[in-house]
């Protein structure tokens, strides 16, 4: 089955008003020049995951105009939460939820970042309420699950993104959307990215898991790589059959690096 390759930008906490202005202006006009072979019903999608206080300039203030105006949904480039409440609107102090994200034009979430679950304490069934809270609100989640080095070096692996991808997807219906990001915790901003045999070879576990555990449906759910992408990795990641996207954080947050990785994208297309 032919899957769109999705170019995923995580700003992370990062960047300040005046930098993310202009890295995003670039972003946009790069992503604008390309637009006959990117955009949401293209081949290649671009999404970009900024934290919350960008969303309504990106979506309907001076930014949506550096993306044809897109808001709601016409833009080339689509605009997704780093971290989603599992609650729905009340007294909740400090979250942001699902439904209001899509109000304001999010149209994705990732969920399960490993900075989340180390840090911040997420667990397997957090991360099940919040994949079943965007997904049933109209966001597509994107699940991201991945081995420390010590659980790979203990031969792990496997196990551990199949327990992650189990868990992540256990409160989902059947027909609701949601993507998965294989990020191993070690290559993530280390500048050590998985090698080819690695990411092919966990990438058809993960795929071989989904068609057992989800049936054909899943044949459509993007697995994208993410760790350490870089214009120069770019191409001999997203070439591999079984990878349908990078997500990209450090190099995403440079307007060149970030366009070579989507003019890899387009090129595996
Ligand atoms: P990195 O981050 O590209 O800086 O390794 C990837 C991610 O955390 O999603």
């Amino acid at each position: 089955m032919d899957r769109p390759i999705i170019i995923a930008g995580n700003w992370k906490h990062n960047p300040d008003r005046i930098v993310g202005e202009s890295l995003w202006r670039e972003v946009a006009a790069g992503t604008m020049s390309r637009k006959s072979t990117v955009g949401a019903n293209s081949t290649v999608k671009v999404v970009i995951f900024p934290p919350a206080p960008w969303l309504g300039w990106l979506m309907s203030g001076d930014g949506a105009e550096c993306i044809g105006n897109g808001f709601p949904d016409s833009g080339v480039i689509e605009i997704g939460m780093q971290q989603i409440s599992d609650r729905s609107a009340g007294a909740y102090t400090g979250e942001v939820g699902a439904a209001m994200a899509r109000q304001f034009g999010a149209r994705w979430a990732l969920v399960g970042h490993s900075e989340r679950r180390t840090l911040f304490g997420e667990t397997d069934e957090g991360v099940a309420r919040q994949m079943a809270a965007a997904a049933g609100e109209g966001l597509c989640p994107m699940l991201c699950i991945g081995e420390t080095l010590e659980e790979r070096d203990e031969g792990r692996t496997c196990e551990v993104v199949s327990r992650q991808l189990e868990a992540g997807l256990s409160l989902l219906h059947e027909t609701e959307q949601y993507a998965v990001a294989y990020e191993p915790v070690w290559a993530i901003g280390t500048g050590r990215t998985a090698t080819v045999e690695q990411v092919s070879e966990v990438h058809q576990q993960l795929r071989d898991l989904l068609q057992q555990k989800r049936g054909a449906e899943s044949e459509a759910v993007p697995i994208l790589y993410g760790g350490s992408v870089t214009p120069e990795n770019a191409r001999s990641l997203l070439d591999l059959d079984v990878v349908d996207g990078a997500l990209v954080g450090g190099a995403s947050l440079d307007a060149a690096s970030f366009l070579e990785i989507l003019e890899a994208g387009i090129a595996s297309a």
